[in-house]
């Protein structure tokens, strides 16, 4: 295909230059922001008489049915342009010759791209935010179904004190929380529209931005040009969001990967998200978690990418800058399928009931409560503290549990030890106990899935 700019450069690029040179690859993927973008661009245009309004309708209705035919694949995107706005542009000359040549008019790929890469990164947010709200939900139904189960909770990875299962996997839908509204921050700062900044400079038409910025549905306009084709940021931005996104979702993955464990075993993964081992029969696998975990590392590397890129880059535009949609679009891809599949997963994994509470009866993981009682009793946390410390020992050397060292042992050991030190101890007490705000007690736990369900119905378009 014939370079836009072949006028001037008339001997043609090295063969190995052109497709090290052409991004039509991986650009074509926003052929459709790209004529919407195009659309708009035309008919201010017209708005403005800078052309005929004849031919800018003759140009929107070319655009549209080139639209129509991409979409319906009547027609395929040609690999030897440069890049897709070539390729659309060239498209339109030649189906409506002359008047198709306006187009361009008061435009420059620069500010072009600028745009096409917005509202497709605009709308894939969007999509995500959807995602997450529905990641949420599951979370809190699980919760709900499993409402009482306890089960260890870990420091360090050792059993610390107990909690409910409820409380446990809500901690995801806060963190999943905080993400949305991360992609809302984010989508604010997109929210701004480079078209008309043309190649850097601006332009000498009389262009009107405010209109081509409220047809694409942006909040305003750059207010520097120069910035409006030079700013990556919403890229960068965009991929730190789905950095933490993934960071989430790798922590909640590996946790699935440990819990359904042998050594473990307090859930059990569906089959339709595990697979077989070529050679163990018994093996299980949790490939999909697994996966979900490892693909952070990729989209923590197109964030740094990005940002190694624009290290330094020279205002304004500069062919490096092509390089960053790939990056973005595999980031924004994979987070893509990553929640999608951390959600279907999640639907299907079962918890392991007796597992968990048997976990939480040993391990002495309510020794925190026995010091809390001795020190509710009056004696000093810290005295309490190292007291409780030497029964733990006695017990573990004993192989006793907590609740089954006899009282008289107790009272050897202080004479503030009555008969309701085993109440206190009691697991489902233990748990029941720590009503503080944001405690894993159970009227605390209805209080989360109460808030988490109001903030998806909230959101939910
Ligand atoms: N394919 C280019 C990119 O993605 C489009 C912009 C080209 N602009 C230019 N001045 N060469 O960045």
């Amino acid at each position: 295909m014939n370079k836009i700019w072949s006028g001037h450069l008339k001997g043609g690029l090295n063969k190995a230059a052109e497709s090290f040179n052409s991004s039509i690859y991986f650009d074509s993927k926003m052929y459709k922001e790209d004529i919407l973008g195009s659309i708009a661009h035309v008919k201010m245009l017209s708005k403005t008489a800078i052309i005929p309004k004849e031919s800018s309708e003759k140009i929107v209705t070319s655009l549209l049915s080139i639209l129509e035919d991409l979409e319906n694949k009547v027609i395929e995107i040609d690999y030897s342009a440069e890049d897709i706005h070539s390729f659309i542009e060239a498209l339109l000359i030649e189906r409506i010759g002359e008047e198709g040549k306006m187009l361009h008019t008061a435009r420059s790929r620069n500010d072009q791209v600028a745009l096409d890469t917005r509202l497709y990164t605009k709308n894939k947010l969007i999509g995500l935010k959807q995602l997450i709200l529905e990641l949420i939900d599951v979370i809190v139904k699980k919760a709900e179904e499993y409402r009482d189960v306890i089960m260890p909770g870990y420091t360090h990875l050792q059993r610390a004190q107990p909690i409910l299962f409820s409380h446990y996997i809500l901690s995801y839908a806060f963190m999943l929380e905080r993400d949305y509204k991360r992609i809302e921050d984010t989508l604010k700062r997109l929210n701004s529209s480079p078209l008309g900044s043309a190649a850097l400079a601006g332009t000498t038409y009389p262009i009107d931005r405010e209109y081509t910025s409220s047809l694409l549905g942006f909040s305003s306009y750059s207010l520097n040009s120069i910035d409006g084709v030079s700013d990556r940021d919403f890229a960068i931005e965009s991929l730190s969001t789905l950095s933490i996104i993934s960071m989430h979702l790798s922590r909640l993955a590996e946790e699935l990967i440990l819990y359904s464990s042998w050594e473990f075993r307090f859930i059990k993964i569906s089959e339709a998200f595990s697979t077989g081992s070529s050679i163990m029969p018994q093996k299980r696998n949790a490939d999909i978690a697994e996966l979900i975990r490892g693909k952070t590392g990729r989209v923590y590397g197109d964030l740094i990418s990005l940002l190694v890129t624009l290290k330094g880059l020279p205002l304004a535009y500069n062919k490096d800058m092509q390089e960053d949609k790939e990056a973005l679009f595999d980031g924004l891809d994979t987070v893509e399928a990553t929640l999608f599949c951390m959600k279907e997963m999640l639907k299907e994994i079962a918890i392991n009931k007796e597992n968990m509470e048997k976990a939480a009866e040993t391990g002495y993981i309510n020794a925190t409560d026995l010091a809390d009682y001795l020190t509710k009793k009056g004696l000093p946390f810290r005295d309490s503290y190292r007291l409780i410390g030497e029964i733990v020992s006695y017990a573990e050397e004993n192989k006793l549990t907590l609740s089954s060292i006899p009282l008289s042992k107790y009272i050897a050991f202080s004479s503030l030890f009555e008969e309701d030190l085993y109440s206190e101890i009691d697991i489902r007490a233990c748990v029941e106990k720590r009503r503080s705000a944001g405690g894993t007690g159970r009227e605390n736990v209805e209080k989360q899935i109460k808030y988490l369900k109001e903030f998806i119905s909230k959101n939910e378009g």
